[in-house]
Parts: C-alpha cells; sequence; structure tokens
C-alpha cells in the first residue's frame, strides 16, 4: 500500500469547461483515483480553480465585472459540473483562498532565500494611448522561431516555444492593434540554468522507470536543452502579492500565474489536511521519499509540470547547483509521473470557446448520462495521440457498447433471476463451461488493472468490456431462459448464480470509469448501490477568515477492494429498470444543428 496523490490540473476559471478539458485531465484522473482506492493505496485527490493571470481578467474586462466576480461564478459552475461527472477529489478548491495565498507566499520566500530569485531590469510592454501595462498574452506578433505570423507575446501557439513579447517581431496590441513601447521594469526570475542539473538528473531517473509517456519523457527532455531564467513576476494587478519590502504593496506587480497555480497541488493537499483535523498530514504524501505523485493534465501544460513546478521544489528543497536549505514545509518530493493527454478536437475541428466551436460539460449533462460522456472519453479520449469526439461516434458507442454490450447483460441477468427466483440463488455442481467464464473474469482484475495503474486506460476499458461479452456469449450458450422444466431448476439456479457473480465482476472492473452506473447496477443484483462512492460539494468557511466558497469533497474509504467479492445467495432482485439510456439517431443531427455543422 502506497501513499498516492493524484494532482490533477486546475481549470481556468475564465469560463465553463468543455468536453475536451474534461477529457484531458479529468476523467483520466478520476479512473486511475478510483482504481487505486479500490487496489488499497491511500490515495490522496486534489485540485481546483485557477483563477488568477490574465486569462481571467480578459473575460472579466469582457463582461464587465470584476475578476473575484467572475471567479466566483465560474468556480461554483466547474464545482457543479465536475461533480455531475462524479470526479471523486478528496477536495477541489481554489487559487483565491488565504491558505493559498499563504503556501505561494512560504514557497517563494524560501525559493529567494536560496537564491533561485533573481530580481532582473527588462522590457515591459506599454499601451501608449492609455498608458496601462500590457500583459504578454496581449501582445502579438511573429514567431522568432518559426515566423508564425499570430503567436502571442508569451507563447507561440504554432511551434510551442515559450517567448518574450519583446522577442516577437512586429508586436503589436491585440486591444487595438497599436504597437507597444517597451519600458524598464523590475521582475523576479527562476534562476532555471541553477536549476537545470538536478532537473536533469531527476528527468534521468525518470525516464530510467520506463513508465513515463514516450511524447511527455522526449517533450520534457528536449526544453531542458535550451533552459533560461524565466520571469515569475508580472505587470499586473490581479494575483498574489510578492512577499518582498518594497514589493508587496505595489499594487501592480504580482506573482505569474503560473507560479502559484502549480502550488496548488501543494496548498490544497495542505487544506485537506487542516480540513481533516490531522493538519500535518498532509506530509505523508510529499515528504516521504517513498510516496508517489501523478500529475493529470493537457500536453499544453506539460512545460509547467515536468520543468517550472519540479524548479520550484528543487529551489524550495535547496537542491540546485546555489544550494540552500528546505523551509518550514521540509523536503518536497518531485513528481513521479506527468501524465499527459493529447488533444481532442470535435467533429474534426480545434475547440474554440470564442468562435462557438465548443460542447460544454454542462451542455452534455443536461442532455446525456454522466457515464456516456465518460465511456467516449475512456473508450476513445486523446489518450497517446490526438483523437476526434463526433456526435456520430458517441451515439454508436453509447448504444453499441454501453447498451446493446452491458446494459443488456445487466438487464437480462437481473430480469431472469427476478422472474425465476426473485433472489440471487446458490450454486450446484459447476460444468467446465461455468468454471470457465468465472475465471476468464475473475483474471481481468488482474489485467486491467495493471492496465489502469500503467495510464492505458483505453486498452483498459477494451479488456473489460471484452470480458463483458464473453460473459454475453455463455448466456446464449447455456441458454438459461429455456430451462423452464422443473428438473431443470438446479441447472436453472447454478447458470443464474455464475452470471449474477460474472456480472457483479464486471461492474467492478468497470466502476472506476463508470461509478454512477456500476452503483445502479449494485442495486439490480440486490446490493446497496455504494460500489463507487461519490463525491459531494460542501460550502465551507475560509480557514483563515476569507469569503466562503464551495469544495468538492466525499468519504471514499468505503470503496471496494479491487477483486472478486462473491454474490450474496439470497439477495432480493427486483424487475430492473434500463442502466443505460438508448439514444435516438435524431440526436446526431440535433447536435450537429446546435453546433451549426450540417449532417451529411
Ligand atoms: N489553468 C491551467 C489550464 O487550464 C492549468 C493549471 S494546472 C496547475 O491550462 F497546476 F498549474 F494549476
Ligand atoms: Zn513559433
Amino acid at each position: 500500500m502506497s501513499k498516492v496523490l493524484s494532482a490533477v490540473a486546475w481549470p481556468y476559471a475564465n469560463g465553463p469547461r468543455h468536453i475536451g478539458h474534461v477529457a484531458g485531465f479529468g476523467v483520466p484522473s478520476d479512473v486511475f483515483s478510483r482504481y487505486m482506492r479500490m487496489a488499497g493505496h491511500d490515495v490522496l485527490m486534489v485540485s481546483g480553480t485557477d483563477e488568477h493571470g490574465t486569462p481571467i481578467l480578459v473575460a472579466a474586462d469582457a463582461s464587465g465585472v470584476s475578476p473575484r466576480d467572475l471567479a466566483d461564478k465560474n468556480n461554483r459552475l466547474i464545482v457543479e459540473d465536475l461533480v455531475a461527472l462524479g470526479l471523486s477529489y478528496d477536495l477541489f478548491t481554489r487559487t483565491t483562498t488565504r491558505n493559498h495565498y499563504a503556501v505561494v507566499q512560504e514557497m517563494f520566500t524560501t525559493v529567494h532565500n536560496n537564491g533561485y530569485m533573481v530580481e532582473r531590469t527588462t522590457l515591459g510592454a506599454i499601451s501608449p494611448s492609455t498608458g496601462r501595462t500590457l500583459p504578454d498574452r496581449y501582445i502579438e506578433g511573429t514567431c522568432p522561431i518559426c515566423n508564425y505570423d499570430a503567436a502571442r507575446g508569451d507563447q507561440c501557439d504554432n511551434c510551442g516555444n515559450q517567448l518574450d513579447a519583446t522577442d516577437l517581431v512586429n508586436p503589436r496590441s491585440r486591444i487595438n492593434g497599436e504597437t507597444p513601447d517597451f519600458v524598464e521594469t523590475q521582475h523576479f526570475f527562476l534562476d532555471l540554468p541553477a536549476l537545470g542539473d538536478a532537473l536533469g538528473e531527476w528527468l534521468d531517473g525518470r525516464e530510467a522507470s520506463g513508465t513515463w509517456r514516450p511524447n511527455v519523457i522526449r517533450f520534457s527532455k528536449n526544453i531542458l536543452e535550451d533552459i533560461k531564467p524565466r520571469a515569475m513576476t508580472r505587470d499586473i494587478d490581479w494575483g498574489i502579492p510578492v512577499p518582498l519590502d518594497g514589493w508587496r504593496d505595489q499594487p501592480t506587480k504580482r506573482l505569474y500565474v503560473w507560479f502559484d497555480a502549480v502550488i496548488g497541488y501543494l496548498s490544497a493537499s495542505i487544506e485537506w489536511a487542516r480540513r481533516s483535523g490531522d493538519s500535518e498530514a498532509w506530509r505523508q504524501w510529499w515528504n516521504d521519499p517513498d510516496a508517489l505523485s501523478y500529475y493529470f493534465m493537457g500536453k499544453d501544460n506539460i512545460t509547467f509540470h515536468s520543468q517550472i513546478w519540479p524548479a520550484e521544489l528543487l529551489a524550495y528543497d535547496g537542491r540546485g547547483a546555489k544550494g540552500g536549505q528546505p523551509g518550514r514545509y521540509g523536503a518536497l518530493q518531485l513528481p513521479t509521473e506527468v501524465v499527459s493527454s493529447e488533444f481532442l478536437t470535435m467533429e474534426s475541428r480545434k475547440f474554440s470557446s470564442s468562435r462557438g466551436v465548443v460542447i460544454y460539460v454542462r451542455d452534455v449533462l443536461d442532455r446525456y448520462q454522466p457515464d456516456a460522456l465518460r465511456y467516449f472519453i475512456c473508450a476513445a479520449g486523446p489518450e497517446n495521440s490526438d483523437s476526434d469526439f463526433t456526435w456520430a461516434e458517441f451515439v454508436r458507442r453509447t448504444n453499441g457498447e454501453l447498451v446493446a454490450g452491458w446494459g443488456n447483460l445487466v438487464n437480462r441477468t437481473a430480469t431472469m433471476i427476478h422472474k425465476t427466483f426473485g433472489e440471487i440463488p446458490a450454486a450446484s455442481e459447476l460444468t467446465s463451461a461455468d468454471e470457465d467464464v468465472l475465471t476468464t473474469v475473475d483474471e481481468a482484475f488482474g489485467v486491467v488493472g495493471e492496465l489502469i495503474g500503467g495510464h492505458r486506460q483505453r486498452q483498459a476499458i477494451a479488456e473489460a468490456m471484452r470480458v463483458v461479452g464473453d460473459v454475453n456469449k455463455y448466456v446464449t450458450e447455456q441458454e438459461p431462459y429455456k430451462l423452464k422444466d422443473p428438473a431443470e431448476r438446479q441447472r436453472l439456479a447454478t447458470i443464474l448464480h455464475v452470471v449474477a457473480q460474472c456480472v457483479s465482476d464486471c461492474n467492478l472492473l468497470l466502476a472506476p470509469f463508470l461509478p454512477h452506473s456500476a452503483n445502479a447496477v449494485d442495486l439490480a443484483l440486490g446490493g446497496e448501490g455504494a460500489v463507487a462512492p461519490m463525491p459531494r460539494i460542501d460550502e465551507v468557511d475560509d480557514l483563515d477568515g476569507g469569503p466562503s466558497y464551495p469544495v468538492i469533497t466525499g468519504d471514499y474509504t468505503t470503496a471496494p477492494a479491487w477483486r472478486r467479492h462473491p454474490i450474496v445467495v439470497g439477495a432480493a432482485v427486483a424487475q430492473p429498470s434500463p442502466i443505460f439510456t438508448k439514444l435516438d439517431r435524431s440526436v446526431v443531427d440535433e447536435e450537429l444543428a446546435r453546433l451549426g455543422i450540417r449532417g451529411l
């Protein structure tokens, strides 16, 4: 049994989240966490909304509200969506808590004391017409590396390189097109070159473990080759103050949003511990070298998780070329694995909220079952390469695999048992066909578990569904519905017992992927309907006197162990109602019309 930190990327609170986001960070982290709990590990799954930085400011400006009000509104929407999807966070909080501010400032202070935050004079952009500073993202120009003509002042979306606004050729304001003035301004830079050797050593060790996805390790090693100091402060008035004399009270100097956001993993762990009643409990996941940590995100986040965050940790620990001492949190462990997914497209298009090419999580959950969306993401998501969501494929998978495969097996099993015995019957002597199907299903725990543990969820769910197919085949071959003669009743009882056991096993195999229906299936077979513990929303007070806010939390300790649990003979089985809703073909045209895309 290990301590396992499931560190899930923090969604920006600049708007509601679309299905591309939850395909990248949400569902994969939940499947992994649910499985690891069932496998006996002590999982701490944390995240929250990412509420500072330019994206929130831009969105707030656009809708004429304060950044705080905008963040409050979107935080709540996102919390509701993630709970509706069944994501089992131990704590989902936000970056505007006082606890988060204090943890971020402690990190900055120690990194600074250890010598890895260096002050430099740089050139910052100013709008000549307004005199206000222009954040990097508001500046557009030609990428000096690939010549893409719409690169932003913080990065180029074409070649993926991080940029400074001053690197851009022909810089212009995205607000009004004017050419910015560049004036001298002071900033703190994280001394990445002084941490480069330590980062390289850590990455080599991670590569040797052989568990990282090849794309992720390759990209991470690549960006290490051209390592430069990076600014960790911004000329902006929305963010966490820099905790140094002469900086603290300057209204337009704030910590860079990415500096603070990644610290959220630690601050959320501390907040969770403080709320649990044992305020030091977080240390078991952070200070112990045997603890494991898995970070889940989309590929646009890799740099921050395989370079910036590990560098912040190494600097805090005093493990770079300049030495140093850990601060009061002690030596903090670096990520075990950066689990990054690729991109989801939609009907072959890139998601774009601004262009309306988007499917919001809320809209899907209003119209369809959460497990139908989860199933699509697990079976066809962008795990190792980009993948495409289409409504036709969503309908096909829901009807062909969930309804006709798994739902049908559950339904006919419960119906037959209800009609014949009304309860789970006892088995008598087993035939070799009975033994075979029981063995096949039992062995799947090892196979499926290993695949989920290795972040190969597409293969894992395919394997679980293959076993469902084997059980369906067993029922078809045994023809229990033909055994009507009283002399055949014992054989009928045995077959139905075997099927019920197999369905119960398959249900546990699928529970990490399909938690809502796992509880419904368990109920249908006479269980308590609690095999997949569900998250809830609590309204909490800020621990340090700030405004109250909603968090996602839950008690997941009741999750059953990852193995066969003998079915309870005598448990009453009622006439079931269908677990999954069959979708009409018209769904495809309706949804394409909503998107403004014409059907075929
Ligand atoms: N808000 C970022 C995004 O949506 C992710 C931040 S992950 C964190 O791309 F760890 F930095 F918080
Ligand atoms: Zn470029």
